[in-house]
């Protein structure tokens, strides 16, 4: 007999993945699907940690200090583990630059295997965790530059450009754990189904709303903002942009992502006076975010410009992002862009 499977019951991130390879990649090897594949397993073993995490001893901080001057905490610490192990084990990776390392690092003997670089923030909103509130990890995928030796320039092979980005993604463990990726056609979501450990698609093509009901900026910093965005805050709480919005914020840069993707508006992190590059880091928070948001419809700044046009000098470069709707973020271009 032969069997027809023209319909699916479900489609896992994994096949999803490759799926889209086999549709716009036909040289395709299969070593891209394979490393997102070690990416989701990561983030599977960070879920299962987050979501007992008051049952095991992983509250709280670990005594250390890391390279941002932020002590880290333990799932920060595990998270990032279970990305170096995972990637490790793909001979496709050949460097890794993450939140938690001061320098990238680099495997062992894949000079020649090694095609990939993968930057990430193993856990995003970590100071959230303590008090059960949502947390992420998120990702961006580069490919080594020609004519690069990563043994000796791993850094160099870093430092590229957001344009230059293959894929790029988060999950947030949330009320449920959400698996959100681009590999530049189109945003799509997955749900992670406890019952049967897989990431099961749910959101298929993402775009986000023209115009939101929410804005998202943590206000308590208000006086430290420059005078242009505090203009632009003002414009919107005033119905400049023709409705009344609410704000909301996180403190997850990931979840209060997910929310204006999903429901549309803008999240903004500006310069302050304490962090007068702004707070976020450009390459593994603010690149692979701004790619997501204008693969879904939405639009990117650092204030000056296009988030993804930006060549970073510094592994940990912060940056000031604005990321939202059409609407909002035209408005932004306007009254802030437009005086910088
Ligand atoms: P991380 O926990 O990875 O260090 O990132 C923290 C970031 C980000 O998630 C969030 O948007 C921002 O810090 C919140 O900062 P404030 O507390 O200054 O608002
Ligand atoms: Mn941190
Ligand atoms: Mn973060
Ligand atoms: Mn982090």
């Amino acid at each position: 007999p032969v069997l027809s499977l023209s319909e699916p019951v479900i489609i896992t991130a994994e096949q999803h993945i490759q799926l889209q390879q086999r549709q716009h990649s036909p040289e395709a090897t299969g070593t891209f699907s394979w490393l997102l594949a070690g990416l989701t397993l990561a983030t599977k073993l960070t879920e299962s940690r987050v979501r007992r995490a008051g049952l095991l001893d992983v509250l709280g901080s670990a005594e250390h200090v890391n390279v941002q001057g932020e002590m880290q905490q333990k799932l920060d610490i595990f998270a990032d583990q279970a990305l170096i192990y995972c990637l490790g084990a793909r001979d496709s990776v050949a460097v890794i630059a993450s939140e938690e390392n001061e320098e990238a690092l680099i495997f062992e003997g894949r000079n020649k295997s090694g095609k990939y670089v993968i930057v990430f923030d193993p856990l995003d909103g970590s100071s959230n965790i303590d008090v059960n509130v949502s947390v992420g990890t998120v990702f961006s995928i580069l490919r080594v530059p020609e004519g690069i030796d990563v043994e000796t320039n791993a850094k160099q092979a870093v430092l590229q450009p957001g344009t230059e980005q293959l894929a790029a993604g988060y999950v947030v463990y949330g009320s449920s754990t959400i698996l959100v990726y681009t590999t530049g056609h189109g945003v799509h979501g997955f749900t992670l189904d406890p019952t049967i450990g897989a990431y099961v698609l749910s959101h298929e093509n993402i775009k986000m709303p023209i115009q939101g009901p929410y804005y998202s900026a943590n206000e308590a910093y208000w006086d430290e903002f420059p005078e242009s965005y505090q203009e632009y805050l003002r414009h919107i709480r005033s119905g400049g942009l023709g409705t009344r919005y609410s704000s909301r914020y996180i403190g997850s840069m990931v979840a209060d992502f997910h929310r204006t993707l999903l429901k549309g508006g803008v999240f903004i992190y500006p310069p302050t006076a304490k962090s007068p590059e702004g707070k976020l880091r450009l390459l593994y928070e603010a690149n692979p975010v701004a790619f997501l948001a204008e693969q879904a419809g939405g639009i990117a700044s650092n204030g000056s410009g296009r988030v993804l046009d930006v060549t970073p000098t510094e592994i940990h470069q912060r940056t000031p992002l604005v990321v939202g709707s059409q609407v909002e973020m035209q408005a932004f271009q306007r009254i802030v862009e437009a005086t910088a």
